[in-house]
């Protein structure tokens, strides 16, 4: 990767764990399980290359209507993930944040996250951001209601900014989907005004290292590319 341009912040949605277990006769918790090796890849990969803030759509607004089982099964695979994992990544200088409307996550997932948050809270090698009953259009609406509790009476973009849930993160500039979608699906709606798109079949479980590698060098060719206009930006 050297001598090549690395984004400083990859936002990725994670998609088709679900079709990955399918495929195979397994449950779906399954995929989600081997789909969490996948994310110990891509943050093992940042680290290395050096991107600085990583956004992992972890679980959307709309999540909330799987079956009960499946979302409980999420959520506590996260809370068992974020326990086992936290003191490595703290290790590694990374930062735990979170995203989204993360109080109607249940008390106890809430807990475990806001202990790794405390942990890793002076970390500044690589911000993860883990996006959890998130919705872009949810984070806007929040954005506005403060500005109206604040009795603001007029705003701008960079203004705006300051409202949303992760003001110091600057705009992603790679955005990965897995899984074959080409859509967007309700994430980060403000901030990929300008964020490079990169789309792939390879579904979420197998989306490890070499596939991580090869969206980032599909990036720093795209950049280069287009160089002159591309840099500078947010
Ligand atoms: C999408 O696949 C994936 C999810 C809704 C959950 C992603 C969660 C993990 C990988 C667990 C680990 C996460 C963190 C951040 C520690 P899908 O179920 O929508 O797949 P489908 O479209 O094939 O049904």
């Amino acid at each position: 990767m050297e001598n090549k341009k690395i984004p400083r912040h990859v936002a990725i949605i994670m998609d088709g764990n679900g079709r990955w277990a399918q495929r195979r006769g397994l449950p779906r918790h399954m995929g989600h399980k081997v789909g969490a090796e996948s994310v110990r890849d891509v943050i093992r990969v940042s680290l290395e290359v050096g991107v600085e803030y990583l956004t992992l759509f972890a679980f959307s607004t709309e999540n909330w209507t799987r079956p009960q089982e499946e979302v409980m099964g999420l959520m506590h695979l996260l809370k068992f993930l974020i326990r086992r994992e936290v003191e490595s990544l703290n290790r590694e200088g990374v930062s735990i944040r979170v995203i989204g409307r993360v109080h109607k996550l249940p008390p106890d997932v809430l807990e475990e996250l806001k202990r790794a948050m405390e942990m890793t809270k002076d970390n500044t090698r690589l911000y993860l951001y883990l996006a959890l009953s998130y919705g872009g259009r949810a984070e806007i609406v929040d954005a506005v209601n403060r500005i109206i509790s604040e009795g603001v009476k007029e705003i701008d973009e960079e203004s705006f900014r300051h409202y949303l849930y992760a003001p110091e993160a600057p705009y992603p500039d790679l955005l990965i989907r897995t899984a074959g979608e080409k859509r967007i699906s309700n994430f980060l709606l403000w901030q990929l005004a300008y964020t490079e798109l990169y789309f792939t079949d390879v579904l979420w479980p197998d989306f490890r290292r070499d596939e991580y590698l090869k969206a980032i060098e599909d990036y720093a060719r795209r950049v280069r590319r287009f160089g002159g206009v591309v840099e500078g930006r947010s």
